[in-house]
Order: structure tokens, then C-alpha cells, then sequence
């Protein structure tokens, strides 16, 4: 249990982290190498990079692979995730770590991180509004987030707080459609936000 009271879903925790680490791995490591040449493809060098929601680090795994200079950081609700993430990160240990933490209580130091990225985990935070302040928090002055998740995200929760709270503001939100390359047409959306 983290300091919003959300507790990892039983779909991410036991067995059901074994099926979605293959998954990640095998079936849809194709996803994960697009969303990772994307982010490549703008951070700049040497940053650190926070995956919030990481699972099973396969994003980070992919994004390690193509970019040797970034600290990889990743985090999780659920510990079993966090594991299988280590142990997909071990390779990579000099320069990337997976940490067991709530995006509403991230167990990270006030702007520490570079990039916050995450990949179809917004739609499972039980709290979006709360993570806002905390995304913002531990992002260095600059920075940006970089949100991935089916059209159903509650994005709109995440822009309306960050104009609210006047923080991840310092350009208008970017929002748009991906292709997120899952089978069975699954549309995706980009939102960045800007600090
Ligand atoms: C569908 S999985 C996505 C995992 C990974 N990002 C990927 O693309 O394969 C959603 C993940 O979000 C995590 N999650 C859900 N709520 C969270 C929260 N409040 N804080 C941190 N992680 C959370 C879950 O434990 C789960 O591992």
C-alpha cells in the first residue's frame, strides 16, 4: 500500500506478472521498440528517464538497447513487476534500476529526472489527478512527460490538473493519435507536458 492507497491490481502481481512479462517480451516487443525509438528520437543526451508504470521494463529494455548514454529509472505499484523488471534490466544494471513506488508518491528526489515517459499504465492509476503534482515534482526545470495509452486514458485529467495547479505548463500540452503497433488496431495517444 503507497500514500494514496492504491494497491497493485491482480492482473500485475503472481501469475499474471508471468503471462504479461512474456507478452511484453516476445508478443508485443515490436510496441515497445516504437515507443522507445520515439523517445530516442528526442532526449537529449546523457538525461535520465523515468518509466512510470514500467511493469515488466520491457520499454526501458528497448530504450537501453538504442540509447547507451541514458539513466534508465523505472517504477512501479506492483513489487512481482519491479522484479521481473529487474531481471530483464540486469544486462543494463550500470545504468538502469527499477524501484517499487506509486505514481502519487514517486520514491524519488525533487527534480531528479530529465524525461518522464509511461506506456499504457495511465489508464490503470486509480488517482490521476494526484500524480500530477508528483510528476511535476521530480522533474528538473525543462523537462517533459511523455504519456502513451489507449484513447480511453483520462488525459484530460492529467491537462486540466496541470493547468489548474499551474505546474507541467511551460508549453501548451501536445496530444495525438500513435500507432501503437498492437495487433487488432488498439489507436493510441501521445500527451506531453512541459515543465
Ligand atoms: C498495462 S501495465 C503497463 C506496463 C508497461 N508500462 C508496459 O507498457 O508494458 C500497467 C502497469 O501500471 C502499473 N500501475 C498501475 N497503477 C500504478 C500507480 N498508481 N503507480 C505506479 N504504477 C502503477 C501496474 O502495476 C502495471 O504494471
Amino acid at each position: 500500500m503507497f500514500g494514496h492507497g492504491n494497491s497493485p491490481d491482480g492482473a500485475f502481481t503472481g501469475h499474471g506478472t508471468g503471462f504479461y512479462d512474456v507478452m511484453a517480451r516476445f508478443v508485443l516487443r515490436r510496441v515497445y521498440r516504437r515507443l522507445a525509438r520515439d523517445i530516442a528520437a528526442e532526449a537529449p543526451q546523457g538525461v535520465t528517464i523515468l518509466d512510470v508504470g514500467t511493469g515488466p521494463g520491457v520499454l526501458l529494455v528497448e530504450l537501453a538497447r538504442q540509447r547507451p548514454d541514458l539513466k534508465l529509472k523505472g517504477v512501479d505499484l506492483s513489487a512481482d513487476m519491479i522484479a521481473a523488471a529487474r531481471r530483464n534490466l540486469a544486462p543494463f544494471a550500470d545504468r538502469a534500476e527499477a524501484i517499487t513506488g506509486d505514481v502519487t508518491d514517486l520514491p524519488l528526489p525533487d527534480a531528479s529526472v530529465d524525461v518522464i515517459v509511461s506506456s499504457f499504465s495511465l489508464h490503470h492509476w486509480a488517482d490521476p489527478e494526484a500524480a500530477v503534482p508528483e510528476l511535476a515534482r521530480v522533474l528538473r526545470p525543462g523537462g517533459r512527460v511523455i504519456v502513451y495509452d489507449f484513447t480511453r486514458g483520462p488525459f484530460d485529467k492529467l491537462i486540466d490538473t496541470a493547468r489548474a495547479q499551474s505546474v507541467l505548463h511551460a508549453q501548451s500540452p501536445q496530444r495525438g493519435p500513435i500507432r501503437t503497433g498492437i495487433p487488432f488496431g488498439h489507436q493510441g495517444v501521445k500527451l506531453v507536458l512541459s515543465a
